[in-house]
């Protein structure tokens, strides 16, 4: 039978039968548009929007998961260990040598020798008569790879249709970048039509990537997967009470969508608290009462923490309540990295007043102060020689979110 947990899938991918997946639109099409002329997409967008599971849910349903290489993070990874889950998914056993490049040599030598490549990986394939053991069976076929554009690997991954995920590239190393790009243009010069790759990560990605080589522009298809608007946030709630047989009134329904603003995490937690409620009556009735207790729930306990942040940081106002007006207007621009001018443009029009810069650059600084969090920080250049002037984002991403449904409470009492 199915439960609302089972629905309802807070935190987890929404992959599995019984749970309730809300169609991504147009980004969707794009995307699935990418993949089949052969470009490679890099979804990127906010914190918690739903990149990972739009990539894994399109993955699913149009191409063989059995050939899915998933590298979840790319965190402390390095181009060697991707190649390896590759091969190793195409049937390999993959043995490796660290070679002795390490960091330091590549740093010293100002990456004129950190062409030499990844560490190397022995490939072998064993026949499948003899597949007891690594060891015992007959090597049917073994080769070495040096170099992440190792035309051997790409041809491999081609013809056995790897559909390659790498996510969390905005936790990529330096060097992870470097090799990712040379991958890429290999990828690009041997014409593949199988071999699939989907790249998820934030908005400063893509100019990272293609700054190191432009060369890849033109492989690389950004795609900006933007907050759920309203059609996908009820087609989320509908579907999944629908398919509990729960009856939601339109109060519900609308407050439910309104509250989570965007964030499909938020929602389904909402839905499953609410729901819980709901499934056990008789009829199955979701009331706006389950709504607020739901919403209560969430703030209170599940993110107190982000609560008690937010709090801090507006707390002791002025009269105009500059720094409240400063993160709201921080958590209602879809841009990852805000100006000073979007700021102001965005608190002028909730205080109907006229706002110049100068009356904010007080606030916005004490936001990224101790005292006040810090909640904002500034942005540091990719090569790490001092900040990006006059930009502005959340320390913690998770509380773009989590501020924006705040407003809305506060604004509703
Ligand atoms: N299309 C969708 N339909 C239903 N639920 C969704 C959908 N997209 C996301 N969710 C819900 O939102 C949660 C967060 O989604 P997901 O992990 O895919 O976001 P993300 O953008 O990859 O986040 P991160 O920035 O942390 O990598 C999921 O655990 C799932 O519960
Ligand atoms: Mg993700």
């Amino acid at each position: 039978m199915l439960t609302p947990d089972k629905v309802f899938r807070p935190g987890k991918l929404p992959i599995n039968p019984g749970n309730v997946y809300a169609n991504r639109g147009e980004s969707e099409n794009e995307f699935k548009k990418s993949l089949r002329r052969g470009f490679i997409p890099l979804v990127f967008g906010e914190y918690g929007v739903g990149k990972t599971s739009m990539a894994r849910h399109i993955v699913k349903s149009n191409y063989d998961e059995d050939k899915l290489v998933n590298v979840e993070s790319v965190a402390d990874k390095d181009i060697s260990d991707v190649i390896s889950q590759c091969l190793e998914k195409i049937g390999y056993s993959v043995e490796r040598k660290k070679t002795d490049h390490n960091s330091e040599t590549r740093s010293l030598e100002q990456g004129a020798e950190a062409s030499i490549g990844i560490d190397w990986i022995k490939a072998k394939i064993f026949s499948k008569r003899a597949n007891s053991s690594t060891q015992g069976g007959t090597v049917e076929s073994e080769f070495i790879v040096k170099s992440p554009t190792d035309s051997k690997v790409i041809e491999l991954c081609e013809d056995n249709g790897i559909i390659l995920i790498l996510d969390e590239l905005h936790r990529a190393t330096d060097s992870f970048l470097d090799d990712l790009v040379k991958f890429i243009k290999a990828y690009g010069n041997s014409n593949c039509d199988n071999f699939k790759i989907i790249l998820l990560g934030t908005s400063s990605d893509p100019s990272k990537l293609v700054q190191k080589d432009p060369g890849i522009d033109r492989l690389i298809e950004d795609l900006h997967l933007k907050s759920m608007d309203d059609d996908e946030r009820q087609q989320l709630v509908s579907s999944g009470m629908n398919d509990l047989a729960i009856a939601i009134s339109d109060e519900a329904l609308r407050k439910l969508v309104s509250v989570c603003v965007g964030s499909p995490n938020i929602l389904q937690y909402l839905c499953l608290e609410s729901s819980e409620a709901a499934f056990e009556r008789e009829p199955r009735n979701l009331e706006l009462a389950d709504v607020n207790d739901a919403v209560e729930e969430y703030v209170k306990k599940k993110e107190s923490r982000l609560y008690r942040t937010y709090m801090q940081a507006v707390e002791n106002q002025g009269a105009k309540r500059y720094r409240k007006q400063i993160l709201r207007a921080m958590s209602e621009i879809e841009d990852e990295y805000v100006t000073m001018e979007q700021i102001r443009s965005k608190v002028e029009s909730y205080l109907d007043v006229e706002v110049r810069a100068q009356d904010l650059s007080g606030s916005l600084r004490k936001l990224k102060e101790t005292q006040y969090g810090p909640v904002l920080r500034d942005i540091e250049k990719n090569d790490g020689s001092g900040t990006i002037q006059n930009y502005t984002t959340f320390i913690d991403p998770a509380l773009k979110a989590f501020i924006r449904m705040q407003v809305l409470r506060e604004g509703n009492g």
